[in-house]
């Protein structure tokens, strides 16, 4: 069995009898007729069942369908100008697969909790279906983007010795009998991979403990790593920048429908467009410093969430910050030659208060300075001999960057929290489903 016919290019069959497999959506009841709207994935048809047509028998099989209940049915595509899609199915026959029982999620409001217990089928419901197949282009736009410009995939570990992104949000397992840890990020591997193959890129999994319960912090996220040898920082901005603005306006093109769904503002995303404006961390925090809400702020400390957002206030389209203070950033980064106190990085700040979606910049490529970091970073130097063997052999400028896909999604989607960006959320507080 294979199912051949769906509704998304249903066009195609206007004239012709076809057969749709899915689910009850909801169903209308007017004398001998019933409304069905069937749902099978990929669209929402409303299908005909006229008394007349069909007889007792099959006309009668309507009145046992519950909502989600599975089914087949077979008939005559039609064109309908009031339908969302523009077609409408008049029903020759109709077979039931199974009857739901009393489906939990209906349309009345349900609390966040309750909906996160039932994140296995909330995912069947329209907000839900649309973020996810948004989320579904832009990890498509961000392969495709590499892929087109050169880079090579290189698949990072997921079990790793040690940590690259601070020890206090590591996982740690069991690893016949050594300790091993999840993933922070492919960074370290991806090093590895540019000076074998010029540009890179990883997209996988990455876990941190985090143990804030923010909209904006899953315990497992996705991210997308490139990594190339012989660039620095200017060029690493040059790439995040032209690769932002594909993701966004390929999404823009082709989820028309479902960012409509969502209700998001398009014309905030249509500003997505280069150059994207590029000041230090001292120019941001002269911006913070101008603001009610910065005031406070103190000179040296990364930002939070409150800061990002007062800083993304002040443009309308992400905005790349640079040149942080070394001691707050990680132990890969390379100083700032003009001012050692300063790290060569970028975050990229989403607008609208959506926060850092990207983090990156030139990494450290002196042997003797990068071993001095991972001392001062008390990091275990014998699990970071192979990393510390790139700047041995044939040493370069290299730079690279991480984009968090959840964090994108729900800038992208308009969304209030992180948890409804991927399918399945792992939070300090969810395990479940
Ligand atoms: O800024 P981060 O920590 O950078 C790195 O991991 C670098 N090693 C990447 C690189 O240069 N190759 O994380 C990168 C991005 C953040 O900007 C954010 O979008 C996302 O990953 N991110 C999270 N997303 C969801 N939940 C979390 N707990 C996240 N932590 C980081
Ligand atoms: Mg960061």
């Amino acid at each position: 069995m294979r199912n051949t016919t769906y509704i998304r290019e249903i066009e195609k069959y206007e004239g012709q009898v076809v057969t749709l497999s899915g689910w009850l959506y909801n169903m209308r009841s007017s004398g001998k007729l019933r409304f069905i709207l069937l749902r099978d994935g990929t669209n929402v048809i409303q299908a005909i069942v006229s008394r007349n047509d069909v007889g007792d028998e099959i006309f009668n099989r309507c009145d046992l369908l519950t909502q989600e209940s599975s089914l087949k049915i077979t008939g005559l595509v039609v064109k309908d100008v009031r339908s969302p899609i523009g077609y409408e199915i008049q029903v020759n026959d109709l077979e039931i697969v199974h009857i739901a029982e009393e489906y939990p999620i209906s349309p009345k409001e349900h609390g966040t909790p309750f909906l996160m217990d039932h994140r296995h089928l909330w995912l069947r419901s329209s907000l839900q279906h649309a973020i996810l197949n948004i989320r579904h282009e832009i990890i498509s736009a961000c392969r495709s983007y590499f892929d087109n410009n050169g880079f090579t995939l290189i698949d990072a570990p997921i079990f790793t010795p040690a940590a690259c992104e601070g020890t206090t949000t590591l996982f740690e397992t069991d690893y016949f009998g050594s300790k091993a840890y999840l993933t922070q990020s492919g960074q370290l591997y991806m090093e590895a991979a540019a000076m074998a193959f010029g540009k890179v890129y990883c997209f996988g999994p990455t876990f941190r403990a985090e143990k804030s319960k923010t909209r904006r912090h899953l315990t497992e996220f996705w991210m997308i790593e490139p990594e190339m040898a012989f660039c620095d920082l200017n060029g690493d901005m040059d790439i995040a920048e032209e690769f932002l603005e594909y993701i966004v306006q390929r999404t823009l093109k082709n989820r028309e429908a479902e960012l409509k769904l969502l209700e998001r503002d398009i014309s905030k995303l249509q500003n997505v467009k280069r150059p994207f404006p590029r000041i230090s961390y001292d120019e941001a925090v002269d911006i913070l410093k101008k603001s009610a809400e910065g005031q406070a702020f103190e000179y040296g400390n990364d930002f939070g969430g409150g800061d990002e957002t007062i800083i993304s206030a002040a443009f309308d389209r992400p905005v790349m910050v640079h040149r942080y203070p070394a001691d707050v950033k990680a132990f890969y980064m390379k100083n700032d030659p003009e001012d050692a106190s300063k790290a060569l990085c970028v975050d990229v700040l989403a607008p609208e208060g959506y926060g850092e979606i990207i983090g990156g910049g030139q990494r450290e490529d002196d042997y003797a300075v990068l071993l001095d970091k991972i001392k001062k970073h008390n990091l275990p130097v014998e699990a970071f001999d192979w990393y510390l063997d790139i700047r041995k052999y044939g040493s370069v400028p290299h730079a690279g960057f991480g984009l968090g896909i959840e964090r994108s999604v729900a800038w992208i989607c308009g969304l209030q929290h992180i948890r409804e960006t991927i399918p399945f959320p792992r939070l300090m507080h969810r395990l479940q489903p």
